[in-house]
């Protein structure tokens, strides 16, 4: 054995520092500073050279001490049993799994020609081990695991957890510690983060954490608002207890005590067996509610655990297969920015090329410029990578001890000013956390979703044109705005996917009838953020014509009722776009068209100046439906029936409103008399003038 020279000393002494420093950060801040593969290989590297030089040895090493030490707050708990750890397979090809039946059926003395030994196939868990104490089945301690000897009491915290008994079912043993993970689900860990973001409280960088911050919390109301799942998997003292054959009889004996077991674990004889379960899981990895980091495979019999026993702290009867980590360290080369279907700019990570959760990564999300911000991620960091499930990849920390010198702060608006997609302007509202392109219409990226709103039966109402039309219109790039549609002929629309002459010849009917159309709708159908049917009516009667209402400041288009600060600044930044206002041009060109006039002015409709009152349940309309074809005609709709009103419309069950309608000899129809009336504009006779009273 080489003594070591200065460089190892030196290596030995730094690895040692940035572990502890890691192992501080992790235990006791709950605020992980580098992803769990990096730290495993830096503890690996420490561990080797150690084993390559003895006289390095020192029992402050971290190799010495296994787990973190307890919070000082937290009563410490002793283990009759100890929480002992299991051993990784490196290889996790088949021959790793081969090897560790090799090793068991050695241990056991068993001859090539012996029957094969069962094994239970587990998943490993990416949580935190837990030990439960019951006492005649009442739940009495729960304790974490510590340095595996001596855990923390966190009885208070595990009360609160749902899936965890108070009380065991059926008949209990005197004393029982049942043994397993505490873990959070990935949705419930999404929204425990979006509370998290929204009320600037602490954000988790994984579900794990997110757990063992709850476990270790010392306020349980805290510790409880954090939803925690759990799964047990093993056995510590027990007094009392009909021990089962198995492993796998212990885990059906638990779920028959009521306690959560997982579902997915299989009985394999062999290795065969088990290398099918770890290819299986393999592929169901992603689509899991929750972390698991690997599978475990252990003897199943008890017998033969029990005669295999341990080395070290590792059982011999157990062992892990560990599947790609879900988090590694990788460089921030550079942020962009996506664009999204409603004009959201979401800025991307551009990564040097990583291999994480078993795919290579060179983007990922950074969501928006807040989580920048929150996070400190700069350009040029080395940062945390996570992707886990079929999650998109997201930047979950840069490690700040790796940072060189202090470069700038990443300021999207500044990088960009302009829509990389359109080049229109970026605006980020004051309480949005979102930069959202203005194109409106114009964006490439925005296009299919403008394209859907615009058609949509509130704005230019034409039918047929739904989204896997839009889809084909767009794709194909025969549709690039709006204005497209009103120069679509037979045959473009022919050469779509299922769409026969016919559907082709309905649709562009139904594009031809949408040029007559009211400046409402106009309005409404141009999609300007913030500016729903009621406001886009609101702003036609206010300013009675388009050339107003896009001539207006943000003064006067306060002056509309119901129109406040943050929608008219949308509507001015919409009409501020020179390429939205080209749209509306070319619109008028292809001969859309609706009437104008001075403020005040409303367009005629067939319905104008007539009250209607809805009552009962109308065939095929919904009470949305049937209140927004009135006011599209010009008429209002209002709740109550009284001697002003023109018309009820009633339904199936209609009840006091059809009385009253009738004692005060209100003229009352049917559904298709209403959509005869808005279709034809033939109006049946009201009351005014009636003689039915
Ligand atoms: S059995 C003697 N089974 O992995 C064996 N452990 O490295 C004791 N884990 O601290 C553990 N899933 O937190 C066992 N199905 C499973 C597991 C599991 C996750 C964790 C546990 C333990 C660590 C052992």
């Amino acid at each position: 054995m080489s003594t070591a020279g200065v460089d190892v000393v030196q290596r030995v002494q730094t690895l040692r520092d940035e572990i502890r420093r890691h192992e501080h950060a992790y235990y006791v801040l709950d605020a992980p500073t580098i992803p769990d593969a990096e730290y495993d290989r830096l503890f690996a590297e420490l561990q080797t050279l150690e084993q390559t030089h003895p006289e390095l040895a020192s029992a402050e090493s971290p190799t010495q001490r296994v787990g973190g030490a307890p919070m000082p707050e937290l009563a410490a708990v002793r283990h009759g049993v100890p929480m002992l750890s299991i051993r990784t397979e490196t290889d996790t090809t088949a021959a790793g799994v081969v090897n560790f039946d090799t090793r068991v059926r050695n241990a056991l003395g068993l001859k090539p020609e012996d029957p094969p030994v069962a094994y239970q196939g587990e998943l490993k868990f990416d949580g935190l081990a837990i030990s439960l104490r019951y006492e005649h089945g009442v739940l009495v301690r729960a304790a974490t695991r510590g340095d595996g000897e001596t855990g923390e009491d966190v009885t208070h915290n595990v009360r609160a957890i749902r899936q965890i008994p108070l009380v065991l079912e059926g008949r209990a043993p005197a004393l029982i510690e049942v043994r397993g993970e505490i873990y959070m689900r990935r949705d419930d860990f999404e929204a425990l983060n979006a509370r998290a973001r929204a009320t600037d409280e602490q954000v988790f960088v994984n579900p794990r954490n997110a757990a063992a911050g709850a476990v270790r919390q010392l306020d349980p109301r805290v510790s409880a608002r954090r939803p925690l799942s759990f799964f047990a998997y093993g056995l510590g003292e027990q007094a009392g207890f009909e021990l089962p054959e198995t492993h796998s009889g212990l885990l059906d004996q638990f779920a028959r005590f009521g306690l959560p077991v997982c579902e997915h674990r299989v009985l394999a004889l062999g290795p065969e067996g088990l290398i099918a379960f770890h290819d299986r899981i393999s592929a169901l990895r992603g689509t899991l509610p929750y972390d698991i980091d690997g599978v475990v495979y252990k003897v199943d019999r008890i017998d033969l655990q029990r005669q295999l026993g341990f080395v070290t702290r590792e059982p011999r009867w157990a062992v892990a297969h560990k599947y790609p980590a879900q988090e590694e360290i990788t460089r921030l080369v550079d942020i962009d920015v996506q664009v999204g279907r409603t004009g959201a700019l979401t800025p991307v990570a551009r990564l040097e090329p990583v291999f994480v959760g078993g795919v290579t990564v060179t983007n990922a999300t950074l969501h928006n410029q807040d989580e920048i911000d929150r996070k400190d991620v700069r350009i040029g960091d080395w940062v945390i990578v996570r992707r886990a499930g079929d999650v998109i990849p997201e930047v979950v920390a840069p490690v700040l001890a790796r940072r060189e010198g202090d470069p700038p702060r990443f300021d999207l608006l500044a990088k960009f000013p302009l829509c990389p997609v359109c080049g229109s302007h970026v605006v980020r509202g004051e309480d949005e956390a979102v930069a959202r392109c203005t194109g409106g219409l114009f964006c490439p990226a925005q296009r299919k979703q403008a394209l859907l709103h615009f058609a949509g039966r509130r704005a230019m109402d034409i039918e047929g044109l739904g989204d896997k039309v839009v889809d084909q219109l767009v794709d194909a790039g025969i549709v690039k705005s709006p204005v497209d549609l009103y120069r679509l002929g037979v045959l473009a629309l022919a050469s779509l996917e299922r769409m026969g002459e016919r559907s082709a010849h309905n649709l562009l009917a139904a594009i031809e009838k949408s040029r007559r159309a009211t400046l409402a709708r106009v309005i409404f159908a141009l999609g300007i953020r913030n500016v729903g049917e009621a406001t886009a009516r609101d702003l036609a009667r206010h300013f009675g014509s388009l050339d107003a209402l896009v001539a207006a400041d943000l003064e006067s288009l306060q002056q509309v009722p119901d129109v406040g600060p943050v929608v008219a600044k949308c509507v001015a930044e919409f009409f501020a776009e020179p390429h939205n206002c080209e749209v509306i041009d070319q619109l008028r060109a292809c001969g859309v068209h609706w009437e104008e006039g001075p403020p005040g002015f409303v367009q005629q409709g067939v319905a104008s100046g007539k009250t209607f009152v809805l009552t009962g349940t109308l065939p095929t309309l919904s009470r949305d439906e049937a209140k927004a074809l009135v006011e599209g005609a010009g008429g209002k709709v209002s709740g109550s029936v009284s001697k002003k009103t023109d018309f009820v419309v009633a339904g199936a069950d209609a009840g006091s409103k059809l009385e009253k309608a009738l004692s005060l000899g209100v003229r009352v129809i049917a559904e298709h008399e209403l959509l005869a009336l808005i279709q034809t504009g033939a109006l049946p006779t009201s009351n005014q003038g009636d003689s039915q009273a």
